[in-house]
């Protein structure tokens, strides 16, 4: 992943467990204490700043996505304490410690770069009678020609993304998050994905999706000096949106890889389908994996080495007057589907300070033919505006609902 280290607060564990096993030199592995945490444990991510946490974050190995739709009857008042619930047990678990009540499930792990991030679907602006302040960035996505999109496992009233660097830790915050909800909100739907752990690799490198490629590789960085504006609203916003500065619109959607397809394919045809190589991502056009993609190149045969058709040429900002996004996804994997082929694929989250901007121009574009249309499908769909950070003391989403 290409995403920047923002935010990260490595083995500044909190809860009075987890300080004492990454402190003392008594904790040492054999000394006879309990052995110090590894850096995976350890590493927290800050729930306070100006953007939420789970954005600019390093790809975790675990994710949960979870949509709820508000109770009947409950309104805006119901919705604003279950954000500030909400917001008060994301701080607790990623600083490590344990809400009241705890399930023990991830006990005597560190906060392991939890990160729990919110965010409202546009339903929920109807729902809390706050629907002159929508903005409309939140306006329906078109439907695509290609979609084969479920309603019932797509959009929501509010949405929650969990990630960490250990299955019991996501799911210990995911069951926490549910609890909150009691009876203010339901479960519309849930996905579960995963990518590679931390440590795999014999140094850190560009994850690798379910079919195989590098994937992340020409994604917008935080040091990029147009970062802030591609990804996030402005801290001046203003109108319907001003609620939403320093917020972020994350467009989600649950895309099935047709694996038996794919893997049917010569390296050489899979290659031309994306426009790089499969080994190490390098563009065919030449260079290792960050050189830019020459477009422009032409092979000794006279033809494009990138083809017209490639998804990473189809998808490259230039080729969309500078629209782009953040992707952040997990892969995910739930068996065998009723056709009998692997119900699995990406679960494709991308960040954006507008998705008019960012997800849509693109995706109409990939939604023409590109080269990699024929191996997947779009199967559910979300739009979700995600607030801005809360400060000390404030909740996610305060600033709509106070
Ligand atoms: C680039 C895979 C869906 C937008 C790439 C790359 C791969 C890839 C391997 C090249 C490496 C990189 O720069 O990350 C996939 C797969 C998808 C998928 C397997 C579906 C299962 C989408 C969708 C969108 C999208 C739905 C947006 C509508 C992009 C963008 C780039 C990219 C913007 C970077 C292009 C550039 O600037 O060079 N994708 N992608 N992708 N993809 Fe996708």
């Amino acid at each position: 992943g290409a995403a920047g280290a923002a935010g990260l607060v490595i083995g500044a564990a909190g809860g009075a467990g987890i300080a004492s096993a990454v402190s003392g030199d008594d904790s040492a592995p054999g000394a006879g204490g309990s052995p110090a945490l590894t850096s995976v444990g350890a590493t927290e991510v800050a729930f306070h700043g100006r953007h939420q946490p789970g954005i600019t974050t390093p790809l975790q190995s675990r994710g949960h996505l979870v949509a709820f739709d508000l109770a009947p009857g409950a309104g805006r008042k119901e919705a604003a304490a279950l954000l500030r619930r909400w917001s008060a047990t994301a701080r607790t678990l990623m600083a490590g410690e344990a809400p009241s009540g705890d399930t023990g499930i991830a006990r005597d792990a560190g906060p392991s770069s939890l990160t729990v991030t919110f965010g409202f679907g546009r339903t929920f602006f109807d729902r809390t009678g706050l629907t002159a302040r929508r903005p409309t960035q939140l306006d329906p996505l078109p439907a695509f020609s290609s979609d084969a999109v479920d309603p019932k496992r797509s959009e929501g009233d509010l949405w929650v993304q969990i990630g960490a660097d250990d299955a019991l830790v996501a799911f210990h915050a995911l069951r926490a998050v549910q609890k909150d909800a009691g009876d203010a909100a339901r479960v519309r739907w849930q996905m579960n994905g995963f990518n590679r752990s931390a440590g795999a690799t014999p140094r850190p490198m560009t994850a690798r999706n379910l079919m195989g490629q590098v994937d992340g590789t020409n994604n917008p960085k935080t040091t990029d000096p147009d970062f802030d504006r591609r990804i996030f609203v402005p801290a001046d916003a203003t109108g319907a949106q001003d609620w939403m500065a320093d917020g972020s619109y994350a467009v989600v959607r649950r895309i099935r890889m047709l694996l038996d397809d794919w893997e049917g394919l010569s390296l050489e045809k899979q290659e031309r389908v994306i426009g790089r190589r499969k080994a190490d991502g390098a563009p065919l056009s030449g260079g290792s994996e960050t050189t830019p993609l020459d477009l422009d190149k032409r092979g000794p045969d006279g033809k494009l080495a990138i083809p017209d058709n490639a998804h990473a040429r189809i998808s490259a900002p230039e080729q969309n007057g500078g629209a782009a996004m953040l992707r952040r996804p997990f892969s995910f994997h739930d068996g065998i589907g009723a056709d009998g082929t692997p119900d699995a694929g990406l679960l494709f989250v991308c960040w954006q300070a507008d998705p008019l901007r960012g997800f849509v121009p693109v995706q109409r574009k990939l939604d023409r033919g590109d080269a990699l249309s024929a191996f997947i499908r779009h199967e559910s769909s979300g739009l979700f505006a995600a607030p801005g950070g809360a400060a000390e003391g404030e909740y996610v989403g305060q600033r709509l609902l106070e």
